[in-house]
């Protein structure tokens, strides 16, 4: 009798475990399917959303008015897009060969914010 309670109660809390993984499960496939690349979501990139806080954070400071680093005017959309169709753009933030590495001075952006940037100018530099 008594070893049959311990039995009930084993089950049953196996039952909620589980009932707990597989909700988790459930989610994550969820996840995957919204954010393919490692939880970087890439699909639909806004500039507002997502590039302006970017450039914003980590660009601005130097890239903008009239005495803007180097000529590179990084302060709106318009500016922004200039920058890019220039040609400079990727490879300074790619830290590619025969380009400035930028942000000069601080840390490399993130790999997934530098494939959002791919991603919003693959999807034609809208400004949304
Ligand atoms: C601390 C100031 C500073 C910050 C922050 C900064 N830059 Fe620069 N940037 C400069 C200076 C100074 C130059 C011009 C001299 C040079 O090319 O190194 C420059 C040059 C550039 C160039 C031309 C590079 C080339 O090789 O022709 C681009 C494009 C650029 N910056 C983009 C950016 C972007 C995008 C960011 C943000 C991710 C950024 N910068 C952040 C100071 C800065």
């Amino acid at each position: 009798m008594e070893l049959l309670t311990t039995k009930n109660r084993f089950s049953r809390l196996f039952i909620l475990l589980a009932v707990v993984l597989m909700s988790t499960a459930c989610y994550k496939d969820n996840e995957e399917d919204l954010y393919p690349d490692n939880g970087c979501n890439t699909e639909n990139v806004s500039f507002a959303q997502t590039v302006w806080p970017v450039i914003n954070n980590n660009c601005v400071s130097c890239h903008s008015g009239p005495g803007a680093s180097g000529g590179i005017r990084l302060g709106n959309y318009n500016e922004v897009v200039a920058t890019i169709d220039g040609g400079r753009f990727l490879g300074a933030i790619k830290h590619e060969n025969g380009f400035s590495a930028m942000p000069q001075g601080g840390s490399k952006l993130s790999d997934c914010n530098i494939s959002q940037i791919d991603a919003w100018i693959a999807q034609g530099k809208l400004n949304n």
